[in-house]
């Protein structure tokens, strides 16, 4: 089967209603979160992408037994201890930044050095920003070139708590030294840069000994050794990231509109939702609802007549840090120059977004400056592709592909687009959603 496609079609203006799968932070969360639980947790919506599958193989190597089928997966926690270590151990974390920090934290007591591998473009990523934190309470790596996978971790037998200052507002960061810290007799403090709150939301809704006290730029963490988790009974929300696509689709094909369910609208993950705002989409939450801590809603859109540009607040990167691609595509038709900024770690992901994002608004014809970590984008509400646009070469990042179908689908041209398996990572079924919405 060929790994790329053709978009050569412009979408027409539309009308639907659609359901994202379920939100990729959460589900890795859950799976992590039950392996360690004292009995059977259960999860409906749980996202069945690579990057989930291969936390659920993880656990499986220390002995955790998981049932999945397409409408439940049921994870037998053996206790927050209950990690069977045994010699070998090579972990793989594909291509999931995620998976491959978080399990730090809780594989950090382990008697045995464990290797954690990943695919190309997790291997060229920054896992020293882990290792410095974790090394503090005692565990000792061996990173690749100093800095990236294939690493091994030699946990240590007496962990020492941390204070620990989380300044690039790396969720992923901030969260595997919480769980290093439910590892560790004494008060792990934190001190950590805004980012997304699943894991901390999770840990007080467990009822865990941790600690939170929200101020503007930052969050204050604690947290204490945990004895016993309790299994998670748990529907996974949608996802927004996933839904954010749709969301732009619908802000740049004229008299549309969209209404996608039951998405998770947690405030720390809703910077695309601001940023668009600001730029005259108008965007609803209906229904709104608490759930298990995460805020859930209705997310309706309709599409504007016409785009502002922005000069885009660093205070909502953090919020929007998955969205930046596909929210270039906007202000490429926004009328005016919209600049972003501060906005180094967008580098830092699956593939240098900011270059590519940068480099595929050029191929589509639209100017940019682009720095080290800004991006001014001179946008063209007349924006229309005539010509042939090929997208290769891009560390298979999933978002770049996905931002590359959607920016086909609004502007036209004829775009022939590689690595359509990269999906597989986050939204497997992103091109049957975008089917459906042509129909
Ligand atoms: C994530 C945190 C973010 C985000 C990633 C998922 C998480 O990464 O980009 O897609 O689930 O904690 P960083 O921690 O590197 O900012």
């Amino acid at each position: 089967m060929s790994n790329s496609v053709i978009v050569k079609n412009k979408i027409s203006s539309f009308k639907k209603e659609i359901i994202v799968p379920g939100d990729k932070s959460i589900s890795i969360r859950w799976v992590l979160f039950s392996s360690l639980a004292s009995g059977t947790s259960r999860a409906t919506n749980l996202l069945h992408s690579e990057d989930v599958i291969a936390a659920i193989n993880a656990i499986k190597k220390f002995g955790i037994k998981v049932f999945l089928n397409k409408r439940i997966c049921k994870i037998y926690g053996k206790g927050i201890d209950g990690y069977n270590f045994k010699k070998n151990i090579i972990l793989d974390a594909k291509n999931s930044g995620t998976l491959g920090r978080l399990i730090l934290g809780i594989i950090i007591n382990t008697p045995f050095p464990i290797k954690i591998i990943g695919d190309q473009s997790l291997s060229k990523r920054d896992f020293k920003r882990i290792a410095d934190p974790l090394t503090k309470f005692g565990a000792k790596f061996e990173l690749n070139k100093g800095k990236g996978l294939p690493l091994k971790i030699f946990g240590a037998k007496k962990l020492q708590p941390i204070k620990y200052l989380e300044k690039k507002g790396s969720a992923q960061c901030k969260s595997s030294v919480i769980f290093a810290g439910m590892k560790t007799k004494g008060k792990t403090f934190i001190k950590a840069k805004k980012s997304r709150n699943h894991t901390e939301i999770l840990s007080k809704h467990l009822k865990l000994p941790i600690k939170i006290i929200n101020k503007k730029n930052f969050d204050k963490i604690s947290i204490e050794k945990v004895n016993k988790i309790k299994p998670l009974i748990y529907k996974i929300p949608s996802d927004i990231s996933s839904g954010s696509f749709f969301i732009v689709l619908c802000a740049l094909v004229k008299n549309s509109e969209l209404l996608i369910k039951d998405v998770n609208i947690n405030p720390s993950r809703i910077g695309v939702i601001k940023i668009l705002k600001k730029m005259g989409v108008k965007i609803k939450f209906e229904n709104k609802k608490k759930y298990k801590g995460e805020n859930i809603a209705n997310i309706r859109i309709k599409s504007p007549k016409s785009l502002k540009p922005i000069n885009c607040p660093s205070s909502l990167n953090a919020g929007a840090i998955d969205e930046f691609l596909i929210i270039f595509l906007v202000a490429a038709k926004a009328k005016g120059v919209s600049y972003f900024k501060n906005l180094s770690e967008l580098n830092q992901k699956e593939s240098p977004r900011l270059k590519w994002g940068s480099k595929i608004l050029n191929l589509m014809g639209v100017k940019t400056i682009t720095t080290a970590d800004s991006i001014k984008i001179f946008g063209n509400p007349d924006l229309n592709i005539n010509k042939k646009i090929i997208i290769k070469n891009y560390l298979k990042d999933h978002r770049i592909f996905m931002t590359s179908v959607i920016a086909a689908l609004s502007f036209g041209g004829n775009w022939v687009i590689h690595d359509k398996f990269s999906i597989k990572t986050s939204f497997p079924s992103f091109m049957e959603i975008i089917d459906f919405i042509r129909k």
